[in-house]
């Protein structure tokens, strides 16, 4: 790829485009430039804020330096991942959340929409899948689908205390030593470098091969580390022009104009939307391949900024509900919603200026009118069109919404994606005050898990679900 050259580069810039937010594009609910200039010096904090703490491990933005400390990691990965290809028929990664979601992002984003389907001579690598359930049919039929002796599997967990990954890593261990596999052949971790539970089951059993979720990383904000990174050198994508568009895109964003500064802008649009009340923040692309990268966004935005509490102690309950929705798919079950219900939301659009596949629509049916037109045209024309519509439409119909032009899908770009929405998420934490990297609000529902299956030390917390969890017949039809 041509990453090295400026000028090629230059050509594959995301740019924003925000004239659908604006005033002169939305009458009354459009933001005017003064109420845009009023957010300027919040901004500028909220910029300084994550500057000045970019790389702290303890403030968990150790993710801000992921494009530039990794060669030698890099060099490991791509040498395991040239094994790994050569070796295995799959690639099964156990992981769930930020252990899951860039996997399954990436892998949707880079490769063929039908990736497993292909012969091997086409897709060169291991057919690749990515368990982040414990839906026991699920499992059931992976196992029906794979050999597990022929298989690799990336456990990914910091803690290496989840239950979701933890079990499925207890089901794969039992059916490699039912097998006389040894473990170490089939089995690589990624994990905290010296704390958790895969650290331990490393060393009982010799040394599995190891990749480190660094310290300052949380799960969510590690695509761009060897959680993302060695599933996605195993499909044979461009690691390095990931990572060398995460630096491009961080680039870009080195000032604290507004104006000048893409994730800055973004975080602005989206807090100034909050704040008059568009709770519902819709993130919709055109394109099949962007599909899983909403997912990713989702997680990112909603665990980041779903908070109750401020830096400064004081209560609140912020945040926006991210949603996820298809283009043009979603024109026909959402867009209603979008257009005429309440003004509630504010929608991203993720458009391509190409598709690298233009398909062209064969003439035929002349004498329906109805159908006849599409003759001549391609599927590209037609999808840009729609998405051209749809913002059209929701801009007549007063209601917020951007797009964030992508040149081409590649490496490159996807990586400037990542980095913007990873910098737009901490400068919109940093302007709403919260921790942005933290979850504690995930861990009432793990602690019930725990008690409700017995695990030492939650005795108290079952207690508790057992009074709780009567159900009066009243309320049961
Ligand atoms: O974003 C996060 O921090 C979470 O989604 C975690 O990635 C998820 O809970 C899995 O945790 P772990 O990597 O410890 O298994």
């Amino acid at each position: 790829m041509g990453y090295k050259t400026r000028e090629w580069r230059g050509s594959m810039r995301v740019t924003l485009d925000y004239n659908n937010m604006t005033e002169a594009a939305l009458g009354d609910k459009g933001f005017s430039d003064k109420k845009l200039r009023s957010y300027a010096a919040k901004a500028k904090e909220a910029f300084d804020y994550v500057k000045e703490n970019r790389g702290k491990d303890e403030l968990y933005m150790g993710w801000t330096e992921l494009p530039y400390n990794q060669d030698e990691i890099v060099a490991d990965i791509l040498a395991t991942a040239k094994t790994v290809r050569k070796k295995f028929e799959c690639f099964v990664v156990l992981g769930i959340g930020g252990s899951a979601l860039g996997p399954i992002m990436a892998f949707n984003a880079l490769c063929h929409l039908h990736y497993n389907d292909l012969p091997k001579y086409k897709r060169k690598g291991p057919k690749f899948y990515v368990e982040d359930n414990v839906d026991p049919v699920r499992m059931r039929d992976l196992l029906d689908v794979i050999d597990p002796t022929k298989t690799c599997f990336n456990v990914i967990s910091k803690s290496g205390a989840t239950s979701e990954t933890m079990t499925q890593y207890l089901i794969i261990l039992d059916l490699l030593q039912k097998a006389g596999v040894s473990v170490k052949d089939n089995v690589i971790f990624t994990t905290d470098a010296k704390k958790g539970n895969l650290k331990k089951i490393s060393d009982e059993l010799g040394g599995i091969k190891s990749y480190v979720l660094p310290d300052g990383v949380g799960g969510r904000f590690s695509q761009l580390c060897p959680v993302g990174l060695l599933p996605a050198a195993v499909l044979g994508i461009d690691i390095k022009g990931l990572l060398a568009g995460a630096a491009y895109m961080d680039g870009l964003c080195k000032t604290p104009t507004i104006g000048k500064n893409p994730a800055l802008a973004c975080a602005v649009l989206q807090i100034a939307a909050m704040e008059e009340g568009k709770n519902v923040g819709v993130m919709m692309p055109y394109s099949d391949n962007l599909k899983f990268l909403a997912d990713w966004y989702c997680q990112l935005w909603a665990e980041s900024l779903g908070k109750n509490v401020r830096l400064d102690g004081t209560p609140c309950n912020v945040g926006q509900t991210p949603v996820k929705s298809l283009g043009v798919t979603d024109q026909h079950s959402q867009v209603q919603l979008y257009t005429e219900g309440p003004y509630d939301k504010v929608v991203t659009f993720l458009s391509l200026k190409k598709y690298g596949c233009e398909m062209p629509i064969p003439h035929g049916c002349e004498n329906i009118p109805d159908v006849a037109f599409l003759g001549g045209h391609t599927m590209e024309e037609l999808i840009q069109a729609e998405n051209a519509a749809t913002a059209y439409a929701l801009t007549k119909a007063g209601r917020l919404n951007y797009t964030l032009w992508i040149p081409e899908l590649n490496a490159f770009t996807l990586g400037q994606l990542l980095f913007l929405f990873e910098l737009q998420t901490a400068y919109a934490g940093a302007m709403l005050n919260i921790d942005t990297f933290n979850q504690p609000g995930v861990e009432e529902g793990k602690k019930a898990t725990f008690a409700l299956l017995g695990k030492a030390g939650y005795e108290e917390k079952k207690k508790e679900l057992d009074q709780k969890g009567e159900k009066n017949e009243k309320y049961i039809v």
